[in-house]
């Protein structure tokens, strides 16, 4: 075992939204099923976190992230800060001994992600690991079709569609951390198209070459609104990506056509076995189409389905799905996304390391992209450069 008893001693740092209705009733169902504790809570807000540690039943309450990881020594942070702290606080956990897991996006840059992956391993045993909270990836549905696409079941994949389009008002980026480069880390692209292009990796594996736009259409924020990309997997397959935050008619969708059937997955921000649907090519023998279907029992995406798995690896000492290279490879494809996006040049996995402006920011310093500075104050452009229309920004900020 690598970590200090038998009972495992979470801490939560940040005690906002993410934190009380994801990663409470996790922890609180695990709690019931395994020794495991929340010792303590910490944030920034004495008091957010004197509520959170009040109405959870947790005993210690902290403003002082190190001082917490000094007095409570905790083998797990649950890290649901904004993501500008992530880095900071992944490396100062795991320097304490303690896993992390840290929620998405894992960190503004390439680089910040470097900086969180050289500092795991630096226990007296296997670990410490920070893993990301990429929940989409372990529902039962996507462990089922990621098994018939693994034995070659459903045929090679040729197409694919990947789409996030969600609606986000003008109230959601009032809250501060929002819509900037430094404190959010990226736009929609990052912070909520991220889950299901990771998904879309996790199904498909390796891509090669991306080639991609982006347009602030109607909110007014640094990052982009919308985005769009054409992707080629290393196993041939061509797929389309949108991420939008301007589309009333909500919906996450992954589509995989193969050779053999059609994997469609329609949801929002979460599903159950019924989400998925599999369609068999003409010719495909009708009773393997229905063992296709045949999902068996339901295990919805969710915090509390990672969380099961990441602790049963950290109490067996191995490696967390969503950490190191398996972490990085969706912030790799959303840093790629920008890249191509803010220079029109298509970019190829593993094109983006030390010394490229995108390997430290996601923005890549790009006029009319990367934060207004005193040498170019009027960095953002306006929304009808950017092909939007100033009607349309008006009508949004109503
Ligand atoms: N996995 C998902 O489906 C999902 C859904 C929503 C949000 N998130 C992610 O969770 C994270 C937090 O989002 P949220 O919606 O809970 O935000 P939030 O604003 O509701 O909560 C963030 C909390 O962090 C605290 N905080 C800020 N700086 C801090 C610091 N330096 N140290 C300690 N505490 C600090 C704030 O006071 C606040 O209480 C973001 O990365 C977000 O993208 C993930």
């Amino acid at each position: 075992m690598t970590f200090r008893s038998d009972t495992v001693r979470v801490a939560v740092v940040g005690t906002g939204a993410i934190a009380r209705h994801g990663h409470l009733p996790a922890l609180a169902a695990l709690a019931a099923e395994q020794p495991l504790e929340v010792v303590a809570a910490c944030d920034v807000d004495a008091g957010s976190v004197a509520a959170f540690c009040r109405e959870a039943g947790v005993p210690h309450a902290y403003t002082d992230h190190d001082l917490m990881l000094a007095e409570r020594r905790p083998d797990l942070v649950v890290l649901c800060t904004p993501p500008r702290f992530h880095r900071d606080q992944t490396v100062a956990a795991l320097r304490a001994g303690a896993w992390v897991w840290c929620e998405k996006p894992p960190c503004p840059s390439l680089a910040d992600f470097d900086a969180m992956e050289a500092a795991e391993g630096a226990g007296p045993g296997p670990g410490p690991y920070a893993a990301i909270v990429f929940q989409h990836r372990f529902g039962s549905g996507a462990r089922h079709v990621g098994r018939l696409l693994a034995r070659g079941a459903l045929g090679r994949p040729l197409v694919a569609h990947c789409q996030t389009t969600w609606y986000r008002d003008a109230d959601y980026y009032a809250v501060p951390w929002r819509g900037r480069w430094d404190t959010e880390g990226g736009g929609t692209s990052m912070g909520h198209g991220i889950h299901q292009m990771d998904l879309l990796l996790d199904l498909l594996g390796p891509w090669e070459e991306i080639r991609a736009m982006a347009g602030r259409l109607v909110h007014d924020v640094e990052t982009e609104d919308v985005s769009t990309a054409l992707v080629r997997f290393a196993g041939g397959a061509l797929a389309t990506v949108v991420n939008s935050v301007l589309s009333p008619d909500e919906v996450s969708r992954v589509r995989i056509d193969c050779e053999r059937a059609t994997v469609e997955l329609t949801h929002l921000y979460g599903y159950g076995n019924a989400d998925w649907r599999i369609t068999p090519a003409p010719g495909v023998d009708p009773e393997e189409a229905a063992r296709w279907r045949d999902f068996g029992p339901d295990e919805p995406s969710s915090h509390l389905a990672q969380l099961r798995g990441l602790l049963a690896d950290l109490r067996a000492g191995r490696r967390p799905r969503g950490s190191g290279p398996d972490g990085r490879k969706s912030l790799e494809l959303v840093t790629a996304l920008y890249k191509s996006a803010f220079t029109g040049a298509a970019v190829r996995a593993g094109d983006i390391g030390p010394g490229d402006p995108f390997h430290t920011s996601l923005h890549g310093g790009t006029p009319g992209w990367a934060p207004a500075t005193a040498s170019s104050p009027a960095a953002i452009p306006s929304p009808a450069a950017a092909g939007g229309t100033a009607a349309a920004r008006e009508e949004a900020a109503r």
